[in-house]
C-alpha cells in the first residue's frame, strides 16, 4: 500500500554525486568536499563555481564569468518580451532560452552562469521603468549583480554578504530542480535546456519561491509581539509558515545559520524581527507537530539577507537561480559522464480494459 503523503521517491538514490551531500538528520551540508560553514567565509562565488564544476568532472581552473556577463549583455536587446514578463523567474527562464547551446557543456555552463545575473538585473531595471545597466567584467560576480540591479556601487559589506549567499546556496544534493536538470541531461539534451528546466522547477514556493513570501510575512507581523498571534491565525487558516520546514532536514537547516551570520554586519532591523518570528514559529510548530521537526530553512534568512543588500523582493527567487545555475551545471556535466537515461516508473491505478 502506498503512503498517501509520499510520492514514492523519498530517499530513492537516483545518482552518485561528488558535488554535494546533505545530512538531514545532523544538519550538515558538504559542498565539493568542504563544510558549507567554512566555504561561505573562505570562498568567493567564482572559487565555489570552480569547485562544483571540477567536482562534477569539468577541467577548469578559473571561470571567466566577467566575459560571460559581457557576452550575455549583447543578447539583452534581443530577448523579445522576456524582460516584460511580470515574474523574474519567468523572465529568466525565457531569456536563458536565447542562449545558444554549443554542444560543449563547460562552454555552455559558463555562458549560462554569466547570463543569469545580467538577465535578472535587466528584468528588475525594466520593471522599475529604468534602463538596464551593462555589466562590468572587472567586478566580482556578486558586486556586478548588485550594481546592475540597484544602479549604485555596492558597499563592501553588501558585496561580501551577497557573495556568502551565492556560495551557500550553490548546490544542495538532489533537490527537485537539480533532479529536473539531470533528467533533461540524461535524455542527451543540451545544458541550456537543463537550465531552463531547472528554473521552472525552482520557481515553485515549495522549493525556491519562499523568500519573497517570508519578507511579506515579516512585514505583515510588524512587531515581535505580534509574531505568535499572527502565526496561530495563519495556521488556523490552513496555511504554512514560509521559511519553515524542509523535506530533508530534521533539524535547523545549516544554511540558515550561515546566512544569519553573513547578514549580521549589515545590522538589519529585520534580522531582530526574523529571529523573534523564527523563535515563535519554532515553538508553535513544535507544539503542533511534536513528531515532525519543523525548523527554519534556508529561505528564512535568505529573505533577510537579500533585502539587507538592497535587492527587491521580486528578484529573490531569481537570485537563488543566479547561484544554483552553477550547481545545476556541475550536475549536468556529472550526469553526462554516466551516459544513462533516467527513466523512473509509475504505478498504474487507472481503469482496466474491459
Ligand atoms: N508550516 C506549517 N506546517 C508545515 C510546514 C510549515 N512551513 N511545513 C510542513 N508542515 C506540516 C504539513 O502541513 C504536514 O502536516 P500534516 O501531516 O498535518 O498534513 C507536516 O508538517 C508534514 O509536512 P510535509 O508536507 O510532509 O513536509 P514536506 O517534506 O513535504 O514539506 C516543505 C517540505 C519545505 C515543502 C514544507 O515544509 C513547506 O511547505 N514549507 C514552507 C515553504 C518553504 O519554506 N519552502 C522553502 C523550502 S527550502
Amino acid at each position: 500500500m502506498t503512503n498517501p503523503t509520499s510520492n514514492g521517491l523519498e530517499g530513492v538514490v537516483v545518482a552518485d554525486t561528488a558535488i554535494s551531500e546533505v545530512d538531514g538528520e545532523r544538519g550538515h551540508l558538504v559542498i565539493a568536499g568542504a563544510d558549507v560553514e567554512r566555504l561561505a567565509v573562505a570562498t568567493t562565488f567564482e572559487q565555489a563555481v570552480t569547485s562544483v564544476l571540477v567536482a562534477g568532472g569539468a577541467r577548469i581552473s578559473a571561470p571567466a564569468l566577467g566575459a560571460a556577463r559581457a557576452a550575455a549583455w549583447e543578447l539583452v536587446p534581443r530577448l523579445g518580451d522576456a524582460l516584460a514578463l511580470p515574474e523574474a523567474m519567468d523572465a529568466l527562464r525565457t531569456a536563458l532560452g536565447h542562449v545558444r547551446p554549443t554542444g560543449d557543456d563547460l562552454v555552455d555552463a559558463i555562458a549560462a552562469i554569466g547570463a543569469a545575473p545580467v538577465f535578472v538585473a535587466a528584468w528588475g531595471r525594466t520593471r522599475a521603468g529604468a534602463a538596464p545597466i551593462a555589466p562590468d567584467p572587472a567586478l566580482s560576480h556578486a558586486a556586478d549583480y548588485l550594481r546592475m540591479s540597484t544602479g549604485a556601487s555596492p558597499t563592501p559589506d553588501a558585496t561580501k554578504a551577497l557573495d556568502a549567499y551565492l556560495v551557500t546556496v550553490i548546490d544542495h544534493g538532489m533537490s527537485a530542480s537539480t533532479f529536473t536538470a539531470r533528467v533533461i541531461t540524461s535524455t542527451g539534451s543540451d545544458l541550456i535546456s537543463a537550465m531552463v528546466g531547472g528554473v521552472g522547477a525552482l520557481k515553485g514556493p515549495l522549493h525556491g519561491g519562499a523568500p519573497g513570501p517570508v519578507l511579506d510575512m515579516l512585514d505583515a507581523i510588524g512587531t515581535p509581539a505580534n509574531a505568535e498571534p499572527w502565526i496561530l491565525a495563519e495556521l488556523a487558516a490552513g496555511r504554512r509558515i514560509m521559511g519553515m520546514g524542509h523535506r530533508i532536514y530534521r533539524v535547523r537547516d545549516p544554511r540558515a545559520a550561515v546566512l544569519e551570520t553573513a547578514v549580521r554586519p549589515l545590522a538589519s532591523r529585520r534580522l531582530e524581527m526574523a529571529r523573534a518570528v523564527e523563535t515563535a514559529a519554532s515553538k508553535i510548530l513544535r507544539e503542533r507537530k511534536p513528531d515532525r521537526p519543523l525548523a527554519a530553512n534556508v529561505e528564512f534568512y535568505t529573505a533577510v539577507l537579500l533585502d539587507a543588500v538592497g535587492l527587491p523582493r521580486e528578484q529573490f527567487s531569481a537570485t537563488f537561480a543566479v547561484s544554483r545555475i552553477a550547481g545545476w551545471s556541475a550536475h549536468v556535466i556529472e550526469q553526462r559522464r554516466t551516459g544513462r537515461l533516467i527513466r523512473p516508473a509509475s504505478r498504474y491505478v487507472g481503469a482496466t480494459p474491459a
